[in-house]
């Protein structure tokens, strides 16, 4: 099956131009993972994402403390399809030296039982008591190493953003992505300079949390409640949903005219814009195949203009 690519960095490794997200396999902090969903069902959205064509999968050694590194890593075990993962690095106050960042990639290859990981991620701009040098300097080591194929970073300001690929470029080593927030319900990454700043680096945009964590499926409606931490949300509440109405009938209307769902269109929008790609999180079989579905068509440029505009007025 042949479907759409887009590169990590200006020219870097090619994966599917769509991701799948999978902070919410195994985490029980915010997604409840064990109580309506379990491991049987992120199991086949990891199959019908890879038989939909989908191969880039998006963790992070935090998320479900290590168990959706390890779920990934059983779950590739069963299939010969190549797989690429990005996972991430959290920088915690008690790592303060080289020898922490290469523990961590050592770990996270443990977990999901492979030799190298496609691209490396440095979750949080944060700096405690290692400097961005010592940390991105030590991931340049792990390219040399041939443990890591490429370095991202994630939630980093244009401003830092651009550090970031000064202190690797210095080692020969590209800054592939910049992970951070972006869809038609949040847009900051236009507004702060990030989006210009990454295109003129080379750097892609991955987008994560691409359906508003499922506001844009337009399924929740004031009688239908999402679980887990996001019922405290204000944007899921009668009023929040009130007011990204327009939004989500333009949408529906664009979805009938494709015969698309509403996420499909949301996702579509996002691949149409040069330099990003969305990853969307899914935890049964029936999201990762819609959300694949969200490959293989395009909407018209005066449709993904429409979209735009309404998006900012609901925003
Ligand atoms: N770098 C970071 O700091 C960071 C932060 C957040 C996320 N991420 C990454 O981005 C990925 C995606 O973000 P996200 O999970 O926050 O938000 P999202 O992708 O916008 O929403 C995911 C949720 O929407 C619902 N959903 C997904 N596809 C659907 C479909 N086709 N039909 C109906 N419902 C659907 C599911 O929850 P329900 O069924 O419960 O509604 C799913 O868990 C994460 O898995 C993670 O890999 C990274």
């Amino acid at each position: 099956m042949t479907v759409q690519t887009k590169t990590l960095g200006k020219d870097g490794v090619s994966v599917t131009a769509l991701g799948l997200g999978t902070w919410a396999w195994g985490d029980k902090l915010f997604w409840n993972y064990g109580d309506r969903y379990g491991q049987e069902q992120v199991e086949s959205a990891f199959t019908a994402g890879v038989e939909a064509g989908i191969t880039f999968f998006d963790t992070a050694e935090v998320y479900g403390l290590g168990e959706s590194e390890n779920l990934l890593g059983r779950f590739m075990k069963k299939t010969a399809q190549h797989i690429d993962i990005a996972t991430k690095y959290g920088p915690a106050p008690w790592r303060f030296g080289g020898d922490a960042v290469h523990d961590a990639v050592t770990n996270s290859l443990k977990r999901l039982q492979l030799n190298q990981i496609t691209l490396y991620q440095v979750h949080w701009p944060f700096t405690f008591l290692m400097s961005q040098e010592t940390l991105l300097n030590a991931l340049a080591e792990e390219v040399k190493r041939g443990r890591i194929t490429a370095v991202g970073v994630s939630n980093y300001s244009a401003e830092a953003m651009k550090q970031a690929a000064d202190i690797l470029a210095k080692k020969g080593v590209p800054l592939a992505v910049n992970q951070v927030q972006y869809s038609l319900l949040y847009r900051n990454i236009e507004r702060e300079g990030i989006k210009k700043t990454a295109d003129d680096l080379g750097v892609t945009i991955l987008a994560y949390s691409p359906l508003a964590q499922g506001l844009l499926t337009g399924k929740y409606k004031p009688d239908y409640k999402p679980d887990g931490a996001r019922k405290l949300d204000p944007r899921f509440s009668e009023g929040g949903l009130k007011k990204i109405a327009p939004l989500l009938d333009l949408l529906t209307q664009l979805g009938q005219k494709y015969g698309k769902t509403p996420a499909q269109v949301s996702l579509n929008w996002l691949i149409a814009k040069p330099n990003v790609i969305p990853i969307p999180g899914a935890k049964t079989a029936q999201q990762a195949k819609d959300n694949a579905g969200a490959l293989g068509w395009e909407l018209t440029g005066e449709e993904v203009k429409q979209l735009d505009e309404i998006s900012l007025r609901v925003l």
